[in-house]
């Protein structure tokens, strides 16, 4: 069931330059069950230019409220982070099929708890949290791998602390290994990729495409969510297609999680 819906604004706050961290209530106090990876069309009311609702993966749910994080990178963006505590943004929500975290129900009773690794790159991270949040809490070990520029791109990240081991990588050496998180992909010193069921991934495409090669290469199960462009967000307009073994498909509708053998990359 999808559902548009006005949600009044908790808090807004600013994690870095670029970035806010939005807490929101549903106004009728009914929240709608999602699922970590899913994403909602978000309505930028004080944009002129704006038509088109923004595509904002959800971070978190939780004590009845959704979390988005969003990087101001555009008009649409930048309204949404300008708004305060108090006004209301209307949400189109749950929107696409979710990281599969159904296999993992649970898992507590298993002598041995499967460990899954989380790998997000900026903005990208954005997903990671509520994944991990929901695997850890059916019995998954998470590993969170956090790859950004420089050390204060490294968004909520005593929150995912809190939830599991994390490995950082910054591009200018200020946070965690310097470079790429294929620099901390490569070192067995660092993680045994055999060692996961599964790599799910979020980030940049580059940054996407190296990682599911190096689960290629370690025979690891990957799945990754794809941020295409995106415009009715509900399967309609076509403009999201991603080519995939099984024909062209919309990342709004059949992802924005797509398993790596599904998808045509040369990797
Ligand atoms: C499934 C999905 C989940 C997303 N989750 C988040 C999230 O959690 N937080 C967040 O901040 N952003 C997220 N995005 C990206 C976000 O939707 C865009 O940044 C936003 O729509 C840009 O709107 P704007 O009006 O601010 O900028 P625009 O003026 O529309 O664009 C500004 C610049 O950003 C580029 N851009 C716009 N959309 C995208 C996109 N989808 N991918 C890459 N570049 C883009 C444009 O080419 C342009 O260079 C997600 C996108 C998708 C498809
Ligand atoms: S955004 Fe319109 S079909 Fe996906």
């Amino acid at each position: 069931m999808k559902y548009i819906k006005d949600f009044a604004i908790v808090s807004n706050e600013r994690l870095d330059d670029r970035n806010v961290l939005l807490k929101l209530r549903p106004v009728d106090g009914q929240m709608p069950d999602t699922k970590p990876g899913q994403f909602v069309q978000v309505q930028a009311p004080a944009a002129q230019d704006t038509f088109l609702r923004l595509p904002i993966s959800i971070n978190n749910v939780e004590d009845g409220l959704l979390w988005l994080m969003v990087q101001m990178i555009g008009e649409g963006t930048r309204a949404i982070g300008q708004m305060k505590e108090g006004q209301s943004l209307n949400l189109v929500l749950p929107l696409g099929n979710g990281f599969s975290i159904d296999e993992f129900w649970n898992t507590d009773s298993r002598s041995m708890r499967p460990q899954v690794l989380l790998v997000g790159g900026g903005v990208g991270i954005a997903p990671l949290l509520y994944a991990g949040r929901v695997l850890k809490s059916r019995g998954v070990e998470p590993t969170f791998l956090l790859g950004a520029r420089t050390a204060s791109g490294v968004l909520e990240r005593s929150l995912f602390e809190q939830i599991g081991r994390v490995l950082i990588t910054t591009e200018d050496g200020s946070l965690g290994t310097r470079g790429f998180v294929t620099q901390i992909l490569s070192d067995s010193q660092i993680v045994e990729l055999s060692s996961f069921s599964k790599i799910m991934v979020c980030g940049p495409k580059p940054m996407m495409i190296a990682v599911a090669r190096c689960a290629k290469q370690n025979g690891v199960d990957c799945e990754v969510s794809l941020e295409n462009m995106m415009a009715c967000g509900l399967g309609a307009c076509l403009c999201c297609v991603e080519k995939t073994i099984n024909g062209n498909l919309c990342v709004c509708t059949d992802g924005p999680v797509f398993n790596i053998n599904q998808l045509t990359w040369q990797i």
